[in-house]
């Protein structure tokens, strides 16, 4: 499974670059507001630090103006997909966009027929949100069994992107149901690698290295 950091921010996309296990980014309008910096400058800035995809979204809602904002877009950099709503006019969007060689990641995904139609339009990478399902009590990952199912059942290549997790076990259940991604804020990307068992061990191992007096070592 790939590894997307979900952030417009260019410090916590450098630390997660530097770890080795980044894959790509994703942002969205609430995360590029965040940074207070002109949007196009700030996904140019994403895109010169990442070597890979980097999700720039529309703000766009009917099919024509998508298209338009997108091919704006997708001028500042290779490394740019095309977020786009997951709506009728997002469809006919990426239709177009599909044919013009565009990559479109399709957003605001609450739903499997969401799901099979964006695939159908020819979407790139499919994005459900888990996070914001369970927030008002749906099981976010049975939306990522079901797209995984339907999308495997009929050879679909879609990608799956799982988006809106909230914490570390969002991203081993991803893993488990077979994502093709997973897009994590830094501060869940930092928290995969803790455990208080490996702090415990460490500490223990030092306290009994002490022990050995400075001729032993
Ligand atoms: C995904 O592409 C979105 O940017 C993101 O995951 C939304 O997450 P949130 O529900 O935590 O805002």
């Amino acid at each position: 499974m790939k590894l997307f950091i979900d952030s417009a921010n260019i410090e916590e996309i450098k630390k997660a670059n530097s770890l080795g296990v980044l894959d790509g980014v994703t942002t969205n309008p609430t995360l590029l507001a965040k940074e207070k910096q002109k949007p196009v400058e700030q996904l140019k800035k994403i895109c010169r630090e990442v070597n890979g995809p980097v999700s720039a979204e529309v703000i766009a809602l009917n099919a024509s103006d998508i298209v338009k904002e997108a091919l704006q877009l997708s001028k500042l950099s290779e490394n740019i997909g095309i977020k786009v709503p997951s709506t009728v006019e997002g469809l006919k969007a990426t239709k177009e966009l599909t044919s013009l060689g565009i990559k479109t990641n399709l957003t605001l995904c609450f739903s499997a027929s969401q799901a099979l139609l964006v695939a159908k339009a020819g979407a790139s990478y499919v994005s459900p949100f888990v996070g914001r399902l369970d927030d008002i009590s749906f099981e976010g990952m049975d939306l990522i069994k079901d797209i995984r199912l339907i999308y495997t059942q009929y050879d679909i290549k879609t990608q799956i992107i799982v988006a809106s997790i909230r914490h570390p076990l969002h991203f081993v259940d991803a893993a488990k149901l077979g994502a093709d991604v997973a897009t994590v804020p830094y501060a869940v990307i930092e928290k995969l690698m803790q455990h208080p068992l490996t702090d415990i061990g460490i500490k223990r191992f030092l306290e009994d290295w002490r022990t050995l007096d400075t001729k032993q070592k």
